[in-house]
């Protein structure tokens, strides 16, 4: 009888869970929403992990808290320590996690239980491939974020049939094991998953590592579902399914804003065309550029009419999101109408732009998507490029050869002046030049961008 209360607590506080969890996911839907959604879903997870503790039994309840309590503290120690910039790689370096979980839960259910039906075996079987592909893959997915390894594409010439021998080989091991739940069949499967996990990811790089990321978190799910069905666990269950396609929807968002196909993501650059100019090194620097002083271009500012500022990697590094949004201000304070334009991989982490300004107290309705200020481009006096590169380069347009062709970018040079604040005349991510730099119509303004933009601030301010 306590058994039967037990379990019926154990499962309605998963259902209240896997509803928590659904209201995170729609709060995070929107800026107004994502902090009530993050509470929703922190809430969420400590009902989960009660009632989990609850369901273990006496022998196993210590290593579970030891567990959950030293995960706890680890994760706690390195969201703190993590700086904004760095987040694409922890979430890529958790989302391994979740894949090495996924695997050690299956080859102990392997282990513990060899003569389970046909149903179970393919469950463990799912469930280990991949949790094999999610784990290799996010390893190589953060050691290129992170700049450990290159992070342009690898591509073999016989990567297509590299990848069907591979595949070939995991479904007869499959097959094999589906009959006789052999171990070694197993593992040996495994490994070749774990190999399949590091090809499919390296054939992909520049600038659609974030399509891999948001596919990797996808993978990740889905291993996390299947091991629900495994361990007979409905909120893991739900959990993971969330997981595995939000990441999916978000992966096919991102493909179609990069303007690329899905299937060459999850197929590692199926179909994409190999590389015609030679991008081992980024092209050296080509032309001359023109360069503004922060007073010249405060005095310019104060007699335009329309500005637009597009944020980009290189403001969440300098950490001027409160420089730029002071200078909006001052701006709007002098009756110019001043937008952010948003291009939906800038930074490291989708909504990464979104994030920083929102923090800065940017009102939500000056920040606008790149296809609702594209058009308005051509009747734009000034537009400001803070920290952004790939996201304005106009190779993306018209170099079919470049690494980035085909990627929708935000059409600065179309406007009357563009002052692009950087350090130097270096790359971005995609380790390529930058055309829109030689433009006439382009200023730069040199140096660190909250250094930068503060001296503009001051320079406004002063005027
Ligand atoms: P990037 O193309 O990476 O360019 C950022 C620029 O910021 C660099 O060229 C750098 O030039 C400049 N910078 C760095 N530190 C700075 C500082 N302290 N002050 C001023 N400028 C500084 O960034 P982007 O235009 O935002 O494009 C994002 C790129 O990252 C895309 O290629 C995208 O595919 C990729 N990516 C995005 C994501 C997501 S989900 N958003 C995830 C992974 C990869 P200097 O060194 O000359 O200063």
């Amino acid at each position: 009888m306590q058994d039967t209360v037990q379990t019926l607590i154990s499962n309605v506080a998963f259902l209240v869970a896997g509803v928590l969890f659904i209201m995170a996911l729609r709060g995070l839907s929107s800026q107004e929403t994502a902090r009530r959604g993050n509470v929703y879903g922190i809430i969420g997870m400590l009902i989960a992990i009660a009632a989990t503790l609850s369901m273990t039994g006496d022998r196993t309840q210590p290593v579970a808290f030891a567990a959950i309590g030293g995960g706890a503290v680890i994760g706690a120690v390195m969201a703190a320590r993590v700086g904004m910039t760095s987040m694409p790689e922890l979430v890529a370096l958790l989302h391994s996690f979740v894949g090495l979980a996924a695997v050690l839960v299956g080859l102990s259910m392997q282990l513990a239980h060899k003569e389970n039906a046909l149903a179970h075996r393919i469950d463990v079987y799912i469930d280990v491939m991949i949790g094999a592909i999610t784990t290799t893959g996010s390893i190589l997915a953060f050691l290129k974020l992170r700049g450990s390894v290159s992070g342009k594409p690898m591509l073999l010439p016989a990567r297509h049939l590299l990848n069907l021998s591979m595949l070939t080989g995991i479904v007869v091991l499959g097959a094999l094991y589906g009959m006789d739940g052999e171990t070694w069949a197993l593992l040996a499967a495994a490994g070749i998953a774990c190999v399949l996990g590091v090809h499919l990811v390296a054939a992909i790089g520049g600038a659609d590592m974030p399509v891999v990321v948001s596919m990797l978190n996808s993978y990740s799910g889905w291993t996390a579902a299947a091991a629900g069905f495994m361990l007979d666990n409905d909120l893991l269950i739900i959990t993971g399914a969330l997981v595995g396609s939000s990441g999916a929807i978000l992966s096919y968002i991102m493909c179609k804003a990069m303007n690329r196909s899905i299937f060459a993501v999850i197929f590692g650059g199926f179909g994409a065309a190999p590389p015609k100019a030679d991008k081992s090194k980024p092209a050296p620097p080509a032309g001359d550029v023109q360069e503004m002083t922060a007073d010249d271009l405060a005095e310019k500012l104060s007699t335009s009419k329309t500005v637009i500022i597009v944020p980009g990697y290189g403001m969440a590094v300098a950490r001027a999101q409160h420089a730029v949004r002071e200078m909006s201000q001052v701006l709007r304070d002098k009756g110019v109408d001043v937008k952010f334009a948003i291009h939906p991989v800038a930074g490291r982490l989708p909504g990464h732009m979104n994030v920083l300004l929102a923090e800065a107290n940017v009102p939500y309705d000056i920040v606008l998507e790149m296809d609702e200020v594209n058009p308005d481009m051509p009747s734009t006096d000034v537009v400001i490029v803070i920290g952004a590169n790939d996201i304005v380069n106009p190779a993306a347009e018209d170099d079919p050869t470049s690494p980035i062709a085909g990627m929708p970018v935000i059409q600065v040079w179309k406007a009357g002046l563009v002052i692009v604040n950087k350090r130097s005349r270096g790359a971005g991510y995609a380790g390529i030049d930058n055309p829109l730099f030689y433009k006439p119509v382009t200023k730069m303004l040199f140096g660190d961008a909250k250094d930068a933009i503060e001296k503009v601030v001051a320079a406004l301010k002063a005027l």
